[in-house]
């Protein structure tokens, strides 16, 4: 049966941790210079319907390292553009690569590939979930905090699709996320509620403050994702007081370090301070993209 990656629970907490390791171990290698291709002769086809930075660079590499190989497909250059159903196009790319990586702007759509493809899907990004970004973002916490478990997480601004992945995670990691969101954005609570029926430890604060308050790690994002930019005058204004800056950062634990999955807006949901400043880890969450990744790649398909 093959295995799809569309939501952070779409692994248990052993695979998680084995997707960890493995990443930790393909890192080791990558700087050592040691061969690993562990997936010589297999192809990932990329289908974004958004930009990418990140997601596109770091799977590209990723497969080459792996001795493999990677298309970069742009969904408006391939017939579902011109309306080909997405089913077709699963079947049909199922018979040419190894696996399909998917930027959406509905989940819909990549549940529906994922459906119909006989081979392995990983959502690279939908409105609901950022799942890699979430292995990357756990490689690096561990990496520098040693565990996950009992570490005090402040998710700071939009309930959105990363900050999703992050809430679910919790019934994998042992984590405790305290989010604040202004009234409007805030996370779905269904899925605080499946979290926490998962055995996560979710909560949700009044104010950026409340939420970093003793926090090891504070988390942000875009207050406009790619798909709500028709909002973004009523959303700069919603998250008025929600930008993670020095002053906030001193009410979180005197350690506490600083996640954002970038591409990030200085001055508005984080300073340039705080972004480039000693407690920002976010240099090392983008290089873990591959690391995270790549160990994904080879748990999905290697026999
Ligand atoms: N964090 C992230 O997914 O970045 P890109 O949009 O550049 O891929
Ligand atoms: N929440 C952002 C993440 C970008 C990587 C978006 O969906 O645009």
């Amino acid at each position: 049966m093959k295995k799809d990656f569309l939501s952070i629970l779409d692994v248990n907490k052993t695979e998680l941790d084995e997707i960890i390791t493995g990443a930790e171990r393909l890192k080791r290698q990558k700087r050592a210079g040691v061969p690993h291709e562990l997936l010589r002769g297999m192809s990932l086809a990329m289908i974004f319907e958004k930009s990418s930075t990140r997601t596109h660079i770091s799977f590209e590499v990723g497969m080459h390292e792996l001795g493999g190989h990677a298309l970069f497909l742009n969904a408006k250059d391939l017939q579902i553009g011109r309306g080909e159903e997405i089913r077709d196009t699963a079947r049909v790319a199922s018979r040419y690569v190894s696996a399909i990586m998917i930027r959406a702007y509905h989940h819909s759509t990549i549940v529906d590939l994922a459906t119909h493809a006989t081979v392995p899907v990983i959502n690279g990004l939908s409105d609901h979930e950022h799942p890699c970004q979430l292995l990357a973002d756990i490689l690096t916490i561990k990496e520098h905090f040693g565990d996950t478990r009992g570490l005090r997480i402040a998710w700071v601004g939009d309930g959105n699709n990363v900050c999703n992945s992050l809430v679910l995670s919790t019934a994998l990691t042992g984590m405790e996320v305290t989010v604040a969101s202004p009234k409007g954005y805030e996370v779905a609570p269904e899925l605080v509620s499946q979290a926490q029926g998962l055995g996560g430890k979710v909560s949700l604060a009044k104010t950026p403050r409340e939420a970093v308050k003793d926090a090891q790690v504070i988390v942000t994002d875009t207050w406009i994702s790619m798909g709500d930019e028709a909002e973004k005058e009523k959303r700069l204004c919603a998250f008025h007081g929600y930008t993670v800056n020095d002053e906030l950062v001193k009410h979180a634990d005197p350690d506490a370090r600083v996640l954002h999955c970038l591409p990030a807006h200085r001055g508005e949901e984080i300073t340039g301070e705080v972004l480039d400043g000693p407690q920002s880890l976010v240099w090392d969450e983008a290089e873990n993209r591959l690391h995270a990744q790549k160990a994904l790649l080879v748990r999905l398909l290697k026999k």
